[in-house]
């Protein structure tokens, strides 16, 4: 029986910055999804969970449009590999999970990587884990349809204790930098909102064109290229020329929490999550009314920041509180949100946890 485990993330900054090959910030939660893996001689593979009764099974030469619902994330990196040219074999996944699912904490990117590594551990096929994070976001971006970038696979694969990953995507390079906010008597919440993201993915898609003719209009093949916001009065459209914004001054931001993280400034740190997340709210219009009152609910509490985290529309806001507040601010939020009426949220206490693996 093979054992593999991947972690849910959170995003510290750095919000649709990753298919522009800009920088994010995010860390590996201890919550992960586990898939034990039973390999057979056969060529089917089945799927079993402990959130469902029943069984969904695929043929392991599977294609785009074969599988829908939840088992095209594993079906999807069994033909991302094999497309890739790997070897793949049939057996008995059985997958459970302690990250949200549908929260914007990439319980997707867990199941992708989860059932990568046990599927190569079989195989025996070796992969750096740059090639490993391509492949899952190939089953999420051309099977499932998703057309999302690279940030949640890096984050899920490279994670370490007490460290967040700072990410350059132009050169697919990922640094960890000290993140223990317990040490500096602080904590990171985490405000799941339960609002369904309904439309994100047609939204997600929107942005991402903004920000691909944004480019296009400036000369350049990313907004990586794009140096300084003047040049932004060349883009005639004001849409398109706000995502951009948003874009560039995420960059900065994300640069510079990491320069405050590196001298434990988690005053600065505080600061620039209220700042991204006034650009998401503003500029790159991803945030919800719903997820704009956690956030300004957060911050009048007490917490020095909070932002959305994740691809928007609904999801998480992440609130970094002094830890002796922790609880007196979360049944604050709580008590703001039931106020208007939406859905009780579910808040817990962020750690940022280990990486993918296989057990041995
Ligand atoms: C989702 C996507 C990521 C990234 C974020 C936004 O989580 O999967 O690739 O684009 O949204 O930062």
């Amino acid at each position: 029986m093979i054992v593999a485990q991947a972690p849910g993330r959170i995003n510290l900054i750095g919000e649709h910055t990753d298919y522009n090959l800009g920088f994010a910030m995010p860390i590996a939660l201890e919550q992960r999804t586990t898939v034990r893996f039973e390999p057979d001689d056969s060529t089917t593979i089945t799927l079993e969970t402990d959130r469902e009764a029943g069984k969904h099974a695929f043929d392991v030469t599977v294609q785009p449009g074969d599988v829908d619902g939840w088992s095209a994330y594993p079906a999807g990196v069994v033909w991302a590999l094999a497309a890739a040219g790997h070897r793949v074999v049939g057996g008995t996944m059985s997958i459970s999970s302690t990250v949200p699912i549908g929260a914007g904490l990439s319980s997707s990117a867990a199941l992708e990587c989860a059932v990568l590594l046990a599927m190569n551990e079989a195989t025996g096929v070796e992969l750096d884990l740059l090639d490993v994070a391509r492949i899952a976001q190939r089953a999420e971006n051309d099977f499932v349809g998703a057309p999302t970038g690279l940030m949640d696979q890096l984050a899920s694969l490279h994670g370490e204790a007490d460290r967040a990953l700072l990410v350059d995507f132009e050169a697919a390079d990922v640094t960890p930098v000290d993140f223990d906010p317990a040490s500096h008597g602080l904590a990171l919440l985490v405000v799941d909102s339960h609002a369904a993201h309904q439309h994100s993915t047609g939204e997600y898609a929107a942005r991402r064109d903004s920000c691909t003719r944004a480019a296009h209009v400036l000369g350049a093949d990313s907004l990586r290229e794009v140096q300084g916001q003047d040049v932004l009065n060349r883009i005639e459209d004001p849409t398109d020329r706000r995502r951009a914004r948003h874009v560039l001054t995420e960059n900065e931001r994300v640069l510079d929490c990491g320069i405050a993280l590196t001298a434990g400034g988690f005053r600065r740190v505080g600061d620039l999550m209220n700042q991204s997340h006034a650009s998401m709210r503003d500029d790159f219009e991803i945030t919800t009314p719903h997820i704009d009152l956690i956030a300004d609910s957060a911050v009048r509490h007490g917490a020095l920041g909070a932002r959305m985290t994740g691809g928007g529309f609904g999801g998480c806001v992440i609130a970094l509180v002094k830890a002796a507040e922790k609880d007196a601010i979360a049944e604050k939020i709580a008590s703001d949100i039931a106020a208007r009426d939406y859905p009780a949220p579910s808040i817990f206490t962020a750690r940022a946890g280990s990486g993918a693996a296989v057990q041995r």
